[in-house]
């Protein structure tokens, strides 16, 4: 009886140390089988009354003999084949606690005003032409119908490249309308926006850079009412359904009638009051019918077309749109401003 128990033992102990495990699978079968909860070592535990005492303790040795053997080779072989599946689950580093946090950027506030104010735009068929920073005296004042004596030519306002009395940072976008019009034949349906310079003191109100988008349509029987239409789309679309408008005549050399437009704002509390002086109004943009000697300028027949031109300086919206008080903080960069636009689009 002795005999045949140990035998049994031995034959266990032989079976596991020729086991071969390839895989996971046959590693769990072998878990189960020898090291589990209800593995066969155990049951032969309870052998140990059938033997006879003296050799009670062999048998008990050879028993525990076994089961260190089939716990060493199994931690052995998960070892093995956890390294073999670049699987580190058994090492130091804990795949499931969380990342490091990724510090997600944020568009600047210019460029998600600007972008929206494009997009409208583009809903109508306007397409987006993008020009130079460095332009001629020509584009930006001479074709635009600015005689040599305006004042807006003068060194206070302009920036001229190093002695050059011609080249100069075009002082607003509506040099890219002459850059189109001598370029392409109407009809011309454009947006430009871009960056522009002036000479100007630097405070919390006013900066010597910022940036414009202008507008420009140029076809047969194009009227006064057709930019007055097209304005008001763009003024529900960017401030609302129920946005109202107001066009109040004005000058600029390039437009004749010229006006400036202004949406309305509200009255609703002391910033209102603040932001519209009072008159619940606030003024987004220049406007107007292209003059007849724009057109000739840049070699189209004023007497075949008409069209209109408006242009909106972008830094004034974002500030009002995102209550942003000094102008300055546009441009600083400074990455504790910058975040709070984290997500806005
Ligand atoms: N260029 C003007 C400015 O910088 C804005 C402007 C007014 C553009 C009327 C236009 C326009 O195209 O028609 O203040």
């Amino acid at each position: 009886m002795s005999a045949d128990i140990f035998a049994r033992v031995q034959g266990i102990l032989d079976a596991i140390q020729s086991e071969k495990i390839e895989n996971v699978t046959e590693l769990e079968a072998f878990r189960i089988k020898y090291v589990g909860s209800k593995n066969e070592i155990k049951s032969l535990f309870g052998e140990i009354k059938n033997v006879e005492n003296d050799r009670k303790k062999e048998f008990g040795q050879l028993l525990n003999d076994v089961k260190q053997a089939a716990e060493e080779k199994y931690e052995a072989l998960k070892t093995t084949l956890e390294e073999a599946s670049g699987n580190n689950s058994g090492s130091d580093i804990d795949l499931t606690s969380p990342c490091e946090p990724m510090p997600s950027g944020s568009r600047h506030p210019v460029s998600i005003v600007l972008n929206r104010i494009i997009s409208i735009f583009e809903r109508i068929g306007f397409t987006v032409a993008e020009e130079r920073e460095i332009e001629d005296d020509w584009h930006n004042f001479t074709a635009m119908n600015t005689p040599e004596d305006h004042p807006a030519r003068d060194m206070q306002d302009t920036f001229y490249l190093k002695d050059s009395t011609t080249e100069l940072l075009r002082t607003h976008t509506s040099s890219v309308q002459a850059r189109i019009m001598t370029a392409q034949k109407p009809p011309i349906r454009i947006i430009a926006p871009g960056r522009v310079y002036r000479n100007e003191t630097i405070s919390s109100r006013s900066h010597c850079q910022f940036h414009q988008v202008e507008g420009l349509y140029i076809d047969k029987g194009v009227s006064f009412a057709d930019m007055k239409q097209t304005l008001l789309y763009f003024a529900r679309e960017m401030y609302g359904e129920q946005t109202n408008i107001r066009l109040r005549p004005s000058f600029f050399p390039f437009t004749e009638p010229s006006a400036e437009m202004d949406v309305y704002w509200g009255l609703n509390n002391e910033d209102d009051y603040r932001i519209t002086k009072g008159t619940g109004w606030l003024e987004i943009l220049g406007c107007g019918m292209v003059d007849p000697n724009v057109l000739i300028n840049c070699g189209i027949d004023p007497n075949e077309y008409s069209g209109f031109a408006f242009g909106m300086g972008i830094e004034r919206q974002a500030m009002l749109q995102f209550k942003i008080t000094d102008i300055r903080q546009l441009f600083e960069n400074d990455t504790r401003f910058l975040k709070q636009f984290s997500g806005v689009i």
